[in-house]
């Protein structure tokens, strides 16, 4: 594996999937695959588990990781061509670039959308631009559009908790929240959801107006009506994101779609998923999250069996 910033085929899922869970059970089993390499973690936004599961990852490899907080520590970066750089930006990407990869083996890099600029936020600047520039393997921490690792990691918790021999029903359910979000996280989840067709079988729900963009929602079964795409649901991933189309916006949404434990009254089995952070009692009920039924620890706790096992792959490539 060169660069990790998108879902990958479905064979290198199950790859990846394999070896994540070889490293759960044996986390410093390859303790010596990094040995004198170094990983740089560089954070444009605020971030919990990506970061400190990637560092944790990197370090049962045997590599050193460096993380730099870039919005707050480092110079303000600009990635634009031929830009006069008479205003707020410091630092060239072209200039950076090189640098970064004189110092790392693997850049690693969380890198917001705007929310403001569709076309500029689907150019996916900052990690292109790392990529182009650094000469070295690139691991996106999030991008403007996906967000990879998380999706690798809740592949491997519905692959966990799936039961042997039945193909489980997957169900993405939009969720309120206080302020727009980006679509990066169902984006990827419906990527890699939709790679894995085979082994589930995907449905979307959401309001009218929070369609996702054609090239994520894939061939997934889009349902408006939240309480039909519930039935008979084996995992509810919850999330919030904003609108595509009218992009940023918060469509005004009629009825209640916060999921509680009464909105499973006929999925009495789904398992319930959410990345983190989430907005108790407003995307999530404490009842669901602090029961049994819910799987968000697991998948928390996955984001170091993914990315260790992304790390190793581009590890054994270099
Ligand atoms: N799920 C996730 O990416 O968490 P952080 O934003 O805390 O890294």
């Amino acid at each position: 594996m060169k660069h990790f910033i998108a879902a990958p085929d479905a064979s290198e899922i199950d790859r990846l999937i394999s070896s994540a869970l070889y490293y759960k059970q044996s986390p410093r089993a390859d303790k010596l695959l990094g040995e004198g390499k170094r990983i740089g973690m560089l954070f444009m936004n605020p971030s919990l588990r990506t970061r400190l599961s990637t560092q944790i990852a990197a370090q049962n490899l045997g590599m050193d990781a460096i993380v730099l907080n870039l919005d707050k520590d480092g110079w303000k970066m600009e990635t634009g061509d031929g830009v006069v750089m008479n205003g707020s930006t410091v630092e060239h990407i072209k200039d950076a670039g090189p640098v970064l990869g004189s110092y790392f083996d693997i850049i690693c890099v969380r890198s917001f959308p705007s929310l403001t600029d569709k076309e500029e936020d689907e150019k996916d600047t900052m990690i292109r631009s790392l990529i182009r520039h650094t000469g070295k393997p690139v691991i996106s921490l999030e991008s403007t559009t996906l967000h990879p690792l998380q999706s690798l990691a809740d592949a491997i918790s519905i692959r966990e908790k799936s039961v042997p021999g039945r193909k489980p029903k997957v169900v993405l359910s939009w969720a309120p929240h206080i302020k727009p979000l980006p679509q990066c996280v169902p984006n990827s989840f419906a990527q890699w959801m939709n790679v894995l067709h085979r082994d589930v079988d995907f449905v979307i729900t959401h309001p009218e107006g929070y369609e996702l963009a054609p090239e994520y929602q894939g061939n997934a079964t889009l349902v408006y009506d939240q309480q039909e795409a519930l039935a008979d649901a084996d995992f509810v991933y919850v999330k919030n994101w904003s609108s595509y189309n009218d992009y940023g916006a918060m469509p005004a949404v009629q009825s209640d779609w916060q999921l509680r434990a009464s909105s499973l009254a006929h999925a009495p089995a789904a398992h319930i998923m959410h990345c983190l952070p989430v907005r108790r009692n407003v995307e999530l009920s404490d009842e669901l999250l602090d029961s049994p039924r819910s799987i968000v620890p697991l998948q928390a706790a996955n984001r170091v069996w993914a990315a260790q096992a992304v790390i190793a792959s581009i590890l054994k490539s270099l």
